[in-house]
């Protein structure tokens, strides 16, 4: 079964159903539409985070930029993977209040529920500049 609606989000999402893990449990599942293109956002100077994860406000949606212990950074949604909760930092981890996922801060790994992870999104370096590639509205 495949549902598609808007969102607060500045991603389009879809709902599925998914044989193998939502319906055991009575879960749905939630993914972003990546059939829709990628657009290049500008984060900000580098020099402009210091401390992560870091909180970013784009286009509407609340965002982490996170680094990894491996020195990688990635762009963390603050909505939920299990049902649109929002994520927040809480102590050492990002916290979903709806239900209690907690994940961890550096990649964004579920830590006390299923195999799931926060929406992650790719962050590269260019000029001094952060860029992130989000999936584009259209
Ligand atoms: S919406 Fe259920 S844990 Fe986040």
């Amino acid at each position: 079964m495949e549902l598609r609606f808007a969102t607060r989000h500045p991603f389009p999402l879809y709902c599925t159903l998914n044989p193998n893990f939502s319906l055991a449990l009575g879960v749905l599942m939630v993914y972003p539409d990546f059939s829709v293109g990628v657009k290049e956002v500008d984060l900000g100077t580098e020099a402009s985070f210091t401390e992560f994860p870091a909180t970013i406000e784009l286009e509407g949606g609340d965002f982490y930029l996170a680094k990894g212990k491996d020195g990688v950074l990635r762009l963390l949604s603050s909505l939920c993977p299990h049902s649109w909760g929002t994520v927040y930092m809480e102590d050492t981890c990002f916290m979903c209040p709806s239900h209690g996922w907690r994940f961890e801060p550096f990649t964004g790994n579920c830590i006390n529920g299923p195999i799931a992870q926060m929406y992650s999104f790719a962050v590269t370096a260019r000029n001094g500049h952060l860029f992130a590639e989000l999936p584009d509205k259209k």
